[in-house]
């Protein structure tokens, strides 16, 4: 990409201080089909199409123009209805004060960062996390932390250490900590219920505030669910970010904030883009009020467990015992360790000759970790394919670790 130099003033701070890497080089064409397991998508069979026509139409004839006008009619206004009570059903008591609909919950973080971040302001995040939440917090030039993750969610004491530490050294703390506490993206892990008590103590002491994003909390397809960390807070410090891109479709983008009314309001105020999707919102609000919803959530479920297990059999069956891998109780993916002798960027390019593409493991943290992991997405593709992508990424890791081939 070449910028002449003069153009380089039109930059603004926080833009200059971005590179302009990226993750492209993943996503370029592949010399033979790869069974996808870089995807973080629906399958394919899951977007109720039939519904969503039927509701389009309906939407339309019951709201005419309004329908289509910057305010929305009472479809729309139906949706944000069906998310504050789902919201409650769940805990967490909200009302139009505290709730914010947006464009897909990546909107959601982005207004949160444009109303918390300066330049240099610490966040912290699990490690590892979602790739597209940290591409947001170094967009706003945040000094990205991640606290290392284990089967119970993030590591508090390893937390408690380093906030101990910087406010003994007198060093400004974070401002936020991000979190995936249900079935993180991208390792499947959640956070235990112990583990949410301890982070909110924690933000009380150290006085910062919880981005608790939960994409796929609603996918759990095994065991009990905890409380969300919005329904345990008691000190108003956590943001419960939601979306409809897993459970429905993520071209609707449809997404939603609830918390503190101090926040929620200054989100308003930045969110200058003449309201969010209308139309969708219509038509999604309808569709959701004419759908069995609980009987959707539980066919979804059944869809990615099946997924998963197929997953997990594969990996039992072919993965070398060197390597080791997360189970995942819901949500879409699962994370791979390699020993540390293999790196994924190495191994990535014969898997995708072999016909597979999973993500590297270095993506999701802030800090040049996961260099031996992949990141296998285990939603979209049919569970027979993804036992075959899991044999092709298995003969790829066998040969490098027989000696045949050398790692760097
Ligand atoms: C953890 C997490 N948060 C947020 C998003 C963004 O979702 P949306 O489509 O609602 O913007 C994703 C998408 O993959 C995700 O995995």
């Amino acid at each position: 990409m070449r910028m002449k130099a003069e153009d380089r003033d039109l930059l603004s701070l926080r833009a200059k201080r971005r590179g302009v890497e990226g993750v492209l080089g993943q996503l370029s064409p592949d010399p033979v089909p790869a069974i996808p397991f870089h995807y973080g998508y629906p399958f394919p069979d899951s977007y109720p199409l039939e519904a969503m026509a039927q509701a389009a139409q309906d939407a339309l004839r019951l709201d005419g123009a309004d329908a289509l006008g910057y305010k929305g009619g009472s479809c729309a206004e139906s949706f944000s209805e069906q998310v504050m009570a789902r919201s409650r059903e769940r805990d967490m008591p909200t009302d139009p004060t505290t709730t914010i609909i947006t464009s897909g919950s990546a909107q959601a973080i982005q207004l949160i960062c444009n109303v918390l971040l300066d330049i240099g302001d610490k966040v912290l995040v699990e490690g590892p996390t979602y790739m597209g939440a940290l591409t947001l917090f170094r967009n706003y030039g945040a000094d990205v932390v991640a606290v290392d993750l284990d089967e119970d969610g993030v590591r508090v004491e390893a937390m408690a250490e380093r906030l101990e530490a910087w406010a003994k050294a007198g060093k400004a703390g974070p401002k936020l900590f991000y979190a995936i506490p249900n079935f993180n993206n991208p390792t499947g892990v959640s956070m235990s219920t112990a583990r949410r008590q301890a982070v909110l103590d924690l933000a009380r002491q150290y006085g910062f505030l919880i981005l608790e994003d939960d994409a796929y909390g609603e996918l759990r397809f095994e065991g009990e669910a905890s409380p969300t960390l919005r329904a345990l807070d008691t000190a108003d410090r956590v943001v419960h970010v939601g979306s409809m891109s897993k459970i429905l479709a993520p071209g609707v983008r449809l997404g939603w904030a609830v918390g503190p009314e101090w926040l929620i309001r200054r989100m308003e105020i930045h969110k200058a883009d003449g309201g969010t999707n209308q139309l969708s919102r219509a038509v999604v609000g309808e569709c959701w009020r004419q759908l069995d919803v609980p009987k959707r959530l539980d066919w979804l479920r059944a869809g990615y467990r099946r997924r998963r297990d197929a997953a997990l059999e594969a990996l039992d069956a072919e993965m070398p015992s060197k390597c080791t891998w997360s189970h995942p109780l819901g949500g879409y993916f699962l994370w791979l360790t390699l020993p540390e002798t293999l790196r994924a960027e190495t191994l990535l390019p014969e898997m995708i000759q072999e016909g597979v593409k999973p993500l590297t493991g270095g993506q999701f943290f802030p800090d040049g970790r996961g260099q031996n992991c992949f990141r296998i997405s285990y939603s979209y593709p049919e569970p027979d394919d993804i036992r075959a992508g899991i044999r092709r990424m298995a003969r790829v890791i066998k040969r490098h670790l027989t000696g045949r081939k050398t790692c760097e």
